[in-house]
């Protein structure tokens, strides 16, 4: 090799590690929200810990790529191949072995109705009895007692059977994941069999998927006509707030705080108001999702006279969360607005 040839090389080897993508910069920037910096758990469940030296590298690979549909945790799909392989380096790196987790791909034949039967006496306490998990939530649990402190896994998620083999899903019911409250098989007294028929019945939930129903207003504002002038709309929309058994706040002008008070357009006004039932159902939930709370329509008149209600369309705000049961809650609420614009406007 030429000395000006071998120069050239050594210039080139930085540059090609520069241009890897930076797991941990990439997990910082993606997971850790969710998981925390160091694998924790939070919103997310931990990867750190036991569990992660049983993890398959196409398991996590999957699980970014796929994401949980329904549970919080989003598909990655923007991410490309290398990056998504930079972020499995990264989380491995946690792993105290350097063995490599592999399991057969074949498919485990089990008896899947013998495994229904198991799965409601030994799982369903848990995991839900069609799988889509008993806990409130998602992760880990910080802020307050709860039924489960690790929130346990939907395991009728298209995308967590995407991403797990059936050798894999035997091999942690085998294990249990230490740590946590879920039991070993050795604990649970199932046979080996046993644990196969409840494989069956788990990889028997990809037959059940819901599919979404697409979203009939797919507009993240909702626009209504009121037939009366602004005040008799501000006076119905309160009457029938307290008739709904809705708690309301202080009146607040839109322009509040962004012009002089003798300025401010005094028809523009946003009503805000909430449903404790509902609020205190979401915050159950997840206070760390507690969001777009209290509700808020906007009564505006516009320059032709004509009164128009605006308000955030909770349906979408919720699904951009990813998680069927604020979804459920969503739509509680946006059902009760919609019957108190129909009381207001009728
Ligand atoms: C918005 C929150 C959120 C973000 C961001 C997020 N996750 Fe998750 N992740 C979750 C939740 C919630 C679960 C558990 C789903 C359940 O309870 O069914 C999960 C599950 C997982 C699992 C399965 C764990 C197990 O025990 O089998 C892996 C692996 C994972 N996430 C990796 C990642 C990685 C890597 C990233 C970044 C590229 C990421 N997640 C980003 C919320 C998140
Ligand atoms: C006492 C509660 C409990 C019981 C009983 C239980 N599990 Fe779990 N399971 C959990 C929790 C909690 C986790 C998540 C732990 C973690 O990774 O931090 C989990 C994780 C899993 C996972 C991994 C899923 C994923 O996304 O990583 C599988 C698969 C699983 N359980 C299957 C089962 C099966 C099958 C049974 C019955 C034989 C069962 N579990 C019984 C609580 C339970």
């Amino acid at each position: 090799m030429t000395r000006s040839l071998l120069a050239f090389c050594i210039w080139l080897v930085p540059l090609a590690i520069l241009a890897a993508p930076n797991g941990k910069q990439l997990y910082t920037r993606h997971c850790s929200v969710c998981h925390n910096d160091n694998g924790m758990g939070g919103i997310g469940l931990p990867l750190n810990g036991e569990k992660i030296e049983h993890f398959p590298r196409d398991y996590v690979f999957k699980t970014i790529r796929l994401g949980r549909e329904g549970r919080v945790m989003p598909a990655f799909g923007k991410l490309s191949d290398a990056q998504i392989d930079a972020i499995v380096d990264y989380v491995f790196s946690w792993k105290k072995t350097s063995e490599r987790a592999e399991y057969s791909d074949q498919k485990i034949t089990g008896n899947p109705k013998a495994g229904a039967e198991l799965f409601a006496r030994k799982c369903a306490a848990c995991h839900g009895k069609d799988g889509k998990s008993n806990g409130l939530g998602t992760g880990v649990t910080t802020s307050r007692e709860r039924k489960f402190k690790v929130v346990p896994p939907a395991l009728n998620n298209p995308g967590f059977l995407a991403s797990a083999s059936d050798y894999w899903i035997y091999d942690t019911i085998q294990n249990g994941r230490r740590g946590t409250i879920m039991p070993p098989q050795k604990k649970l007294k199932l046979t080996d069999q046993q644990v196969k028929d409840i494989v069956s019945h788990i990889r028997s939930f990809e037959q059940s998927y819901q599919k979404h129903e697409a979203l009939e207003e797919d507009q993240p504002t909702l626009v209504f006509d009121s037939p009366y002038d602004f005040d008799t709309t501000v006076h119905n929309l309160k009457q029938s707030l307290k008739g709904l058994n809705f708690r309301y706040f202080p009146d607040r002008y839109m322009e509040m705080g962004l012009a002089p008070d003798k300025e401010i357009n005094k028809k523009q006004l946003s009503l805000r108001f909430c449903n404790f039932n509902q609020l205190y159902k979401l915050i159950n939930i997840d206070p760390r999702l507690g969001i777009v709370l209290p509700c808020r329509i906007t009564v505006v008149e516009q320059p032709d006279g004509a009164v128009k209600l605006y308000l955030i369309n909770m349906k979408m705000a919720a699904r951009l969360f990813n998680n069927t049961q604020l979804t459920e809650i969503a739509e509680q609420m946006h059902d009760s607005v919609m019957e108190l614009i129909d009381e207001a406007t009728l």
